[in-house]
């Protein structure tokens, strides 16, 4: 009878690391292990003896089985507890830093915008992407055959007579259709879309709209409002000039210029050697856009002008292609 008494067991047991109780447990209960092997030769014992030593052994598989099993998780329980003593962790080291996002450029540029206007007095409105051809160009008193309506600038949607906006004016006829006839004073910023794409045009951009209604509103007011963002934004040294121009909607037009600030007006590629970078299109509400938003043109007149986002960005930061605006390339977007 190889089974030895159970002591015997606890004792190696007992004596033995991690690896030790692996091995003990092969050597006596593995395929070809001692206990293993008693077991099978039970089979030849005469029955009577058969059924009781059968029971000890039994009883003595099972009890070494559970101290094994027991040594084992005793020893790697302190293991572990060795381990995280030596590997105490320091609560007051700075932590692994996160990476954090942060607002796109054009984005960080639209808030300066907003909130220049808003410190001016303005208030924030919202029109519609998809907009009806009244608002868009009927209401702005653009001709039917001026260029801009032509199938080449817009997306026309499939529904008839709905477009993509291709501006922000839009929305001056429907704030007006809200206020009228009280006095008015918005900036509308928001997304615009043109059939357009090269280094300086995008299919889709970005304006903001700006319109002021009340009595007796002249073009002073119109210049010092323009004067005062573009010296807030680029500096109250910048130069600035007014250059006559021409809009369906407004009656006389202007552009605002600034020096250009890629080459201190010495003249360069980006300013087509002028010296000066075009900012916004503005000029006098024409007495036509009035009346289709409401208001009476012999009451009150108004001022309204528009800025492109992306533009105003590009100069700004002083970025070369619109195109790295709307990539979203992190090589570029992290110098923000
Ligand atoms: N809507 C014009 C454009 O997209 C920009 C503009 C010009 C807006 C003159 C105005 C304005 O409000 O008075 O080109």
């Amino acid at each position: 009878m190889p089974a030895k008494p159970l002591q015997f067991y606890l004792d190696a047991i007992e004596q033995a690391d991690l690896p030790g109780v692996e091995a003990l447990r092969v050597a006596w209960l593995g395929r070809n292990g001692t206990l293993t092997d008693a077991l099978r030769q039970l089979a030849s014992l005469e029955p009577e003896h058969r059924r009781q030593v059968g029971q000890e052994l039994n009883r003595l598989k099972q009890a070494v089985e559970q101290h094994l099993a027991q040594r084992q998780q005793q020893l790697a329980a302190d293991a572990l507890r060795l381990r995280l003593a030596s590997e105490a962790v320091d609560l007051s080291l700075p932590g692994e830093p996160v990476a954090v996002g942060h607002p796109h450029p054009l984005a960080l540029i639209q808030d300066r915008l907003v909130s220049i206007f808003v410190a001016m007095g303005f208030a924030v409105a919202v029109g519609p992407e998809v907009e009806d051809d009244w608002h868009n160009f009927e209401a702005l008193n653009f001709p039917h055959d001026h260029p801009a309506r032509d199938m080449q600038d817009s997306f026309s949607l499939a529904a008839g007579g709905w477009l993509l906006r291709t501006h922000t004016s839009p929305v001056q006829i429907r704030a007006m259709q809200l206020s009228a006839p009280r006095p008015l004073r918005i900036i509308a910023p928001g997304r615009v879309y043109r059939r357009d794409d090269d280094a300086t045009h995008a299919t889709s951009f970005h304006q903001i709209e700006a319109l002021v209604i009340d009595q007796a509103v002249s073009m002073a007011h119109l210049k010092a409002t323009v004067a005062t963002f573009a010296r807030t934004l680029f500096g109250q040294d910048v130069p600035l000039r007014f250059r006559p121009s021409y809009f369906p909607f407004t009656e006389p037009s202007a552009e605002l210029d600034v020096g250009c600030l890629f080459c201190q007006q010495a003249g360069c590629a980006l300013c087509k050697m002028s010296g000066w970078l075009e900012v916004l299109g503005s000029g006098m509400v024409h007495p036509k856009v009035l009346t289709a938003g409401g208001y009476d043109p012999e009451q009150v007149s108004g001022f309204a002008f528009g800025v492109g986002i992306e533009r105003l960005a590009m100069l700004y930061y002083q970025i070369p292609d619109v195109r790295l605006l709307l990539e979203g390339d992190l090589r570029f977007l992290s110098q923000f």
